[in-house]
C-alpha cells in the first residue's frame, strides 16, 4: 500500500436469539399496553435469550457471520473490540470469551459508552487499521439487556432487547471509514444508569431487593430531547468536516432506540423516507448492538448499496454519542 492507509468495512454480520417477545408479554407485568408501546416506540417485539445464552455466544455468532460475508478466515484476525454494557462477566471482558470462542490468541477487550459504543469501538478499531497496529479488526456490539431489566417500572422493560452485530475492518487505500465524531456529557450521568454493582454501590442484599442493578431512566422525556440534538449536530459536525451535505448521504443508520427519535434526527437533518433505517420494530433497543444489527439487516435486505454514502449514529447513557461516516465498499449481497 503507498497513499494513506484507511479502513474499510468489507463485511457484517448480526445475530438475534430465538426467543421472540411481543408487546403483551409487558401487559401481565405492568400497566401498558401494545398500543401504548407501538405508538410511543415504534417497537412491536424484541428478541430475548434464553438461560444459559451470553452476551459472548451472541457476540461469537455475529462476529463469524461477519467474517464469512468478508470471506475473511477467524485465524487472520488481529484484534477484537467488543461494545458492550452487559458482558458476561465484570471481569472479563465479553470479548475474550469471544476470542476462545473462536479459538484465536489475539487481543481482545470491550470498550463501554453504553448505547454509543460502537460509535466508540469503531473509531478505535480504525485506528488500529489507519495506525498499521492491525490488517484485520472485528468490532462487534453485543449486548443481553433482558437480564439488566427491571420488569415492574413500565418506561424501561419495554424498551430493550438483545442481540449482536459486528463488522470486519481491513486497510483500503480509500477511505470506507471516512471520518468519526465522538461526544460525552457526564453532567447528565444520572439520568440514564445503572446504579448499582460498580464501587459506587457495591452489590448486597440490598441493592438487588432495591432493583438497582437494572437500568433506570428518570427522565425519559430530557433523554429523548438530548438523543434528537446531540445525534443530528453529531452528524452535521461529521458531514461538514468531511465536505459532504445531508443530500449527499446514501443511508442514515440511527442508534435504533425509539422511532421517535430516529424520524426526529432524520427530519432535522433532512434525510428522511427510504433514506433513514428504522428497524426498531422487531429488534427493540438493543445498545450497542442496535447500529451494527441495523446495519447488517439493511445491508441483507439490498439496501446498503456499494458506494453509497453511509452515515451511523449513537446516543446513550454517560450521556455519550457519535457518529461515523462510512463509504460502503462491500457488494450487495448475492439474491
Ligand atoms: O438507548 C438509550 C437512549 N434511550 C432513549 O433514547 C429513550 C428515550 N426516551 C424515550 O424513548 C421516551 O421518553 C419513552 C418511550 C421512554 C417514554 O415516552 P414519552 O412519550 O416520553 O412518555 P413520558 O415519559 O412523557 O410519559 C407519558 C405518560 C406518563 O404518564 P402520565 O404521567 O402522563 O400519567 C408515563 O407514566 O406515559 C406513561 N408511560 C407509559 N404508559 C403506558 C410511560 N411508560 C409507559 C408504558 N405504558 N410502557
Amino acid at each position: 500500500m503507498t497513499g494513506a492507509r484507511h479502513a474499510d468495512v468489507v463485511g457484517t454480520g448480526s445475530a438475534l436469539p430465538e426467543r421472540v417477545v411481543t408487546n403483551d408479554y409487558f401487559e401481565s407485568l405492568v400497566e401498558t399496553s401494545d398500543e401504548w408501546i407501538r405508538d410511543r416506540t415504534g417497537i412491536r417485539a424484541r428478541h430475548f435469550a434464553t438461560d444459559g445464552e451470553n452476551t459472548s455466544d451472541l457476540a461469537t455468532r455475529a462476529a463469524t457471520n461477519a467474517l464469512q460475508t468478508a470471506g475473511v478466515a477467524a485465524g487472520q484476525v488481529d484484534v477484537i473490540v467488543c461494545a458492550t454494557l452487559t458482558p458476561d462477566n465484570p471481569i472479563p471482558a465479553a470479548a475474550v470469551r469471544v476470542q476462545q470462542k473462536l479459538g484465536l490468541s489475539c487481543p481482545a477487550f470491550d470498550v463501554n459508552a453504553a448505547c454509543a459504543g460502537f460509535s466508540y469501538g469503531m473509531s478505535v478499531g480504525t485506528a488500529f487499521i489507519e495506525s498499521g497496529h492491525a490488517e484485520t479488526v472485528v468490532v462487534i456490539g453485543a449486548e443481553i439487556l433482558s437480564r439488566v431489566l427491571d420488569m415492574t417500572d413500565r418506561s424501561t422493560c419495554i424498551l430493550f432487547g438483545d442481540g449482536a452485530g459486528a463488522v470486519v475492518l481491513r486497510p483500503a487505500e480509500a477511505p470506507g471509514v471516512i471520518g468519526t465524531v465522538l461526544g460525552a456529557d457526564g453532567n447528565a450521568a444520572d439520568i440514564l444508569l445503572i446504579p448499582a454493582g460498580g464501587s459506587a454501590m457495591p452489590a448486597s442484599a440490598e441493592t438487588v431487593a432495591a432493583r438497582d442493578h437494572a437500568i433506570r431512566m428518570p427522565n425519559g422525556k430530557e433523554v429523548f430531547k438530548r438523543a434528537v440534538r446531540e445525534m443530528a449536530s453529531a452528524c452535521r459536525e461529521l458531514l461538514e468536516k468531511s465536505g459532504y451535505t445531508s443530500d449527499d448521504v446514501d443511508l442514515l443508520i440511527p442508534h435504533q432506540a425509539n422511532a421517535r427519535i430516529m424520524n426526529a434526527v432524520a427530519d432535522r437533518l433532512g434525510i428522511g423516507g427510504d433514506r433513514a433505517v428504522v428497524d426498531v420494530a422487531e429488534v427493540g433497543n438493543t445498545s450497542a448492538a442496535s447500529i451494527p444489527i441495523a446495519l447488517d439487516r439493511a445491508w441483507r435486505a439490498g439496501r446498503v448499496k456499494q458506494g453509497g454514502l453511509v452515515l451511523l449514529t449513537s446516543f446513550g447513557a454517560g450521556l455519550a454519542w457519535g457518529a461515523t461516516l462510512l463509504r460502503w465498499t462491500t457488494p450487495e449481497p448475492a439474491r
